[in-house]
């Protein structure tokens, strides 16, 4: 059985903690696509969390119509997250332990769309810096990546947005039942 070197007070070992064969491989990578990577990584679960908040909020508030397309994003961005993973793991590195933003409060529908726009704005920008990154290394496995998530994400928004609007014009419920 093969020992694993502890690592007191970290969570996080660096490719230093690891044999010449992982250092090896380490040498191939790009440490900033290895930042967007991660980044990107952070941004996509706080977002899924934060999704998943909104669902439940607005199951709490008895705004059902909402819970489905919260949770259909939340999903989204998982699928977005086993992707980078799968990039990550395809660079020989790991995810080195996502820090996560809060899932933001949201008194009634419309403060909670304007919250997700925000997440989904950030994974634009992000998206948009990482794949003109890619381009101009010549990293075309990157750049196709980082643009179908642009692509991916830019959709998102634009639902996002949709929905704002319809509720807005529909007059959806503004304050909530229950509290949470
Ligand atoms: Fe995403």
């Amino acid at each position: 059985m093969r020992m694993r070197r502890q690592m007191p007070g970290s969570v996080m070992p660096g490719i230093g903690a690891y044999g010449p064969r992982y250092q090896a491989a380490g040498a191939q990578m790009n440490p900033r696509v290895l930042g967007f990577l991660g980044r990107a990584l952070s941004l996509e679960y706080s977002a899924g969390q934060h999704y998943l908040a909104q669902a439940a909020l607005a199951g709490q508030r008895g705004e059902s119509a909402y819970v489905d397309g919260f949770h259909q994003l939340a999903n989204e961005e998982f699928s977005h997250a086993a992707q980078l993973t799968q990039r990550l793991v395809a660079l020989g590195a790991l995810p080195s332990g996502s820090v996560l933003k809060p899932a933001d409060p949201a008194m009634d529908i419309v403060e909670a769309l304007e919250t997700c726009r925000g997440r989904e704005v950030e994974l634009v920008n992000l998206y948009a810096q990482a794949a003109q990154y890619a381009a101009n290394i010549g990293s075309g496995e990157d750049n196709e990546l980082f643009a179908r998530l642009h692509e991916e994400e830019t959709r998102q928004l634009e639902q996002i947005g949709g929905w704002l609007m319809t509720c807005q014009q529909s007059g959806c419920p503004t304050n909530m039942m229950g509290g949470w």
